[in-house]
């Protein structure tokens, strides 16, 4: 990327809410590249404009992608990355001179997140993910790449549940993949044996609801994950540190999913704890 005065951003719809503007121009003046980051909010019905005229007519070099345009911009694009194409959804757009190249850092930004927060490590471990839509598919596709075994599905809606299993299960066929129903029964058959328990439903964002689940049976050794970042504590996140178990928020996520996306764009890997400061300041100042 040339990086005398170009454009970065974010497409979404709303995008109001989104704190990468934030913390990528903090990445970007720390390292003195000379590129600005804007978010742009894009309704359904402009985004094939959008990609075709906007992104050329701005000279946007690259683009981050949010609700509700994940899944629709893998049809824009020239080139998808394997990861994006597994899990079904884009949140990284690289502009080539011969089209958009489609990536998807979610998922790799969350087990970085994850190891470096938590020290926990997949492998061979037992998981439960509560909630079956597009972020289920990034975490599901990082956890069974890093080798978790066996995987636990399970939402609100069981069929969504039961069919991302089947999915999952084409994919890494060496893998067992179960969805579980959500209610009292399954989860203390299955709670004394699961080592991570990742929530990835809206379930908890701005301090509405929170999943009743039976906490104490969890191993002392086993580590609760709450994607939600607003609030940072979570309804869930308090439960789980007053059984004094592990926990991880929902910010180390954003933040190293968009670390991921800055290397894609510049090549360079950005200063994380930059990053990290601007997210919890425009946090502060967004709530
Ligand atoms: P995202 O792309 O952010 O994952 P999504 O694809 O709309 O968003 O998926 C939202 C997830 O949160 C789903 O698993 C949804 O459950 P359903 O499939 O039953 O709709 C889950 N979810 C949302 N609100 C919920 C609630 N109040 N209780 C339980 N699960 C909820």
């Amino acid at each position: 990327m040339k990086h005398s005065s170009c454009l970065l951003g974010i497409i979404g719809d709303p995008i109001g809410h989104s704190l990468s503007p934030a913390m990528q121009n903090a990445a970007l003046s720390r390292l003195k590249i000379g590129a600005s980051y804007r978010a742009f909010a894009v309704a359904p019905r402009d985004l094939a404009a959008f990609l075709k005229k906007d992104v050329a007519g701005l000279n946007l070099k690259g683009l981050n992608v949010t609700i509700p345009h994940k899944e629709a911009v893998l049809k824009y694009c020239k080139k998808i990355s394997p990861e994006a194409r597994a899990i079904g959804a884009i949140n990284t757009l690289v502009v080539s001179p011969k089209g958009l190249v489609g990536y998807n850092t979610d998922a790799a930004g969350y087990l970085r997140s994850l190891t470096e927060d938590t020290g926990f490590r997949p492998s061979g471990k037992t998981v439960l993910v509560l909630g079956a839509g597009g972020a289920a598919r990034a975490v599901l596709y990082a956890l069974a790449r890093a080798g978790a075994d066996p995987i636990f599905i399970s939402n609100r809606t069981p069929a969504r549940a039961r069919s991302l299993a089947r999915y999952f299960r084409k994919i890494f066929p060496k893998t067992f993949f179960q969805a579980v129903s959500q209610d009292k029964a399954s989860f203390t058959t299955l709670f004394s044996g699961v080592d991570l328990v990742v929530n990835t439903t809206s379930v908890g964002m701005k301090g509405k609801g929170g999943f009743r689940l039976p906490l104490a049976l969890l191993p002392k050794t086993a580590v609760v994950s709450d994607l939600v970042y607003r609030p940072l504590m979570t309804t869930l996140l308090k439960a789980a540190r007053r059984r004094k178990l592990r926990i991880h928020t929902g910010l180390g996520m954003l933040l190293h999913q968009g670390a991921l996306s800055f290397k894609l764009w510049t090549g360079k890997m950005p200063d994380r704890r930059v990053m990290h400061r601007a997210l919890l300041d425009a946090l502060r100042k967004k709530a």
